[in-house]
């Protein structure tokens, strides 16, 4: 992602009632934070927020959490979420902590239009590789859910290999995910730029008990 840097960035964060910047201390509260037993589905890498906010306005009754890691980008998402929605909390972190901010709490994670980190050498910072994979064992409530959207090709094809030799089951598949039938797609930020330029989505659902 293309990064501007958000001049008044410091005080949309300041004064944003939906962020979280010290999520290691809700480990284990979050539940307590919804006032809720609701699943919680959390979306790392979420940019400037388009689908998670979308989710948690059609979905009441889910709880969502949006990660990312750039003031920036978090800032321009604080700025767009509607002030009475009780469902999405935006936490300011990176992804690599993410088993001290969660303890068996999380329902689903959506990894949308990741990094790729195409060099061999950095592969571990993928989102799917066995490191992170690792990281999100601790944070799983139950069963494990992974959906996964990408325009990237290598990525998608890393990620199949590294989630089925993790003990995943893909569960669902498509190469071209906006013409396999699937009705009412929340698109992403990134979704919307490359299907109006023609490219491929590719999508997955990958599950481990
Ligand atoms: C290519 S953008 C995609 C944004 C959005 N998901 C979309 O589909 O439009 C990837 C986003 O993930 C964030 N990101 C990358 N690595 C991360 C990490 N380790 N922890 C948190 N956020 C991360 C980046 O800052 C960026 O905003």
């Amino acid at each position: 992602m293309r990064l501007r840097n958000v001049k008044n960035k410091e005080e949309i964060l300041n004064n944003s009632p939906f962020l979280i910047r010290n999520s290691s201390d809700y480990l284990g509260k979050w539940k307590e934070l919804f006032n809720n037993s609701n699943p919680i589905y959390i979306e790392i890498g979420m940019g400037k927020g388009d689908f998670i906010i979308e989710n948690a306005i059609k979905n009441p009754d889910i709880n969502f959490i949006g990660i990312e890691k750039f003031d920036s980008v978090i800032a321009r998402a604080c700025e767009k979420v509607p002030a009475d929605l009780k469902n999405l909390i935006l936490v300011r972190m990176d992804a690599l902590d993410i088993d001290k901010a969660f303890n068996k709490e999380i329902d689903r994670i959506y990894l949308n239009f990741s990094d790729p980190w195409p060099k061999k050498r950095h592969a571990d910072r993928r989102l799917t590789s066995h490191i992170f994979l690792n990281k999100y064992d601790s944070i799983f409530k139950n069963k494990k859910e992974i959906i996964q959207k990408t325009d990237n090709q290598s990525l998608f094809e890393y990620s199949i290999i590294s989630l089925s030799t993790y003990g995943y089951i893909i569960e669902d598949i498509s190469f071209d995910l906006h013409n396999s039938g699937k009705e009412n797609i929340i698109m992403t930020e990134y979704e919307k730029k490359f299907t109006s330029k023609g490219n491929n989505i590719y999508y997955l659902i990958a599950t481990k008990k």
